[in-house]
């Protein structure tokens, strides 16, 4: 079956509309101007490619469960968007399939969504780990054409949108460390990588990369990720579906996007940082390319950067760097 099987994604949209509910069958075939017959055949299909479809004579089918793992089909149904969204099982990172589809003249924005890379990529050279199926691996790309000054808030605020999107329909204790990473409970949900082309007086294109830790085992993470890594499902008693999951975060992102694009209040941003911010208060020492500094976190400004006071009393504004914990200090 094509994950683009018109009939399969309309089936699939009525039973989620259904919302647990039976459909019968020949009300679908109504829908769909085809009979229940073939009705019958296409959720058989459905069935063999892992969706859980229960069938009870004269009640119709009703959707039990989708499939666990990430899948094009499943997120055709769950994403009714004019924005394009290409899926690969395998990619070698979603962020470099984005900026091969932008140098190709693809018109963005568009979304690449990969059920694993082989070749993910962190911040400051470091590798993604980005082998197991229950996590997401996201880029969305944009031609914003903004001037780079206006770009300094980027990825804070889209870190931002999701930070709290993801808490409110998940009620889970979700915070954000500056510059990009999602914590629960201290440890790393999600890191975000953004990467830009800029001309003297514009940003050309944009690809903002998020990793999402969704159900995936973090047992069988290298050791070292084991202790710092989590999920989203280790803080809800709910059960996650990587694909339901994934449908709501593109979605908030095209959201957040579009209000960046409009226009952001800029002059109050910092506090609905700290609203969520994991660092506001902790001892932390920051590595930058020429010095570290070692200090308390006091918020950041309306540019983003991070408001470091160092034992001195000396407060410093980062613009970028990398944020490590202090030993001993909470967060
Ligand atoms: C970090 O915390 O260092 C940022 C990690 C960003 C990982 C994502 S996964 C999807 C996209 N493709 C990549 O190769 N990297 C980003």
């Amino acid at each position: 079956m094509h994950e683009t099987d018109p009939v399969a994604v309309t089936i699939l949209r009525e039973l989620i509309a259904a919302d647990g509910s039976h459909r019968s069958g020949e009300s679908l075939g109504e829908t769909l101007g085809c009979s229940r017959v073939s009705i019958r055949n296409k959720i058989q299909q459905l069935t063999d490619a892992d969706f859980q479809i229960e069938a009870i004579r004269r009640k119709g089918y009703r959707l039990v469960a989708l499939p666990p793992s990430l899948d094009a089909l499943a997120l055709r149904a769950l994403l009714e968007m004019t924005t394009p969204l290409y899926f690969l099982d395998t990619t070698d990172s979603t962020n470099s399939e984005a900026e091969r589809r932008l140098a190709s003249g693809a018109e963005a924005p568009f979304v690449v969504v990969a059920a694993r890379q082989t070749a993910g990529r962190g911040r400051l050279g470091r590798k993604w780990e980005s082998a197991d199926l229950g996590n997401l691996y996201l880029s969305a790309a944009f031609r914003p054409h903004l001037p780079p000054s206006r770009m300094s808030l980027f990825t804070l605020w889209m870190g931002l949108s999701l930070c709290r999107e993801l808490s409110n329909e998940y009620r889970v204790p979700l915070k954000v460390k500056w510059p990009n990473d999602l914590l629960l409970e201290g440890r790393k949900v999600a890191g975000m990588l953004t990467e830009a082309r800029i001309d003297a007086d514009r940003t050309r294109d944009l690809i903002f990369g998020i990793g999402l830790n969704i159900t995936g085992d973090v047992t069988a993470f290298p050791e070292a990720l084991r202790t710092i890594a989590t999920t989203l499902q280790s803080a809800t008693s709910t059960p996650l579906n990587a694909n339901r999951v994934t449908a709501f975060v593109v979605t908030s992102l095209l959201t957040a996007y579009e209000q960046f694009m409009a226009g952001i209040p800029t002059e109050t941003f910092p506090q609905h940082w700290q609203a969520f911010c994991a660092l506001t208060g902790s001892e932390v020492s920051v590595r930058g390319l020429d010095r570290e500094l070692s200090g308390k976190v006091m918020g950041i400004n309306g540019q983003g950067q991070l408001l470091l006071k160092t034992s001195t009393g000396q407060q410093h504004a980062l613009h970028a760097g990398e944020v490590s914990l202090s030993r001993g200090a909470g967060t």
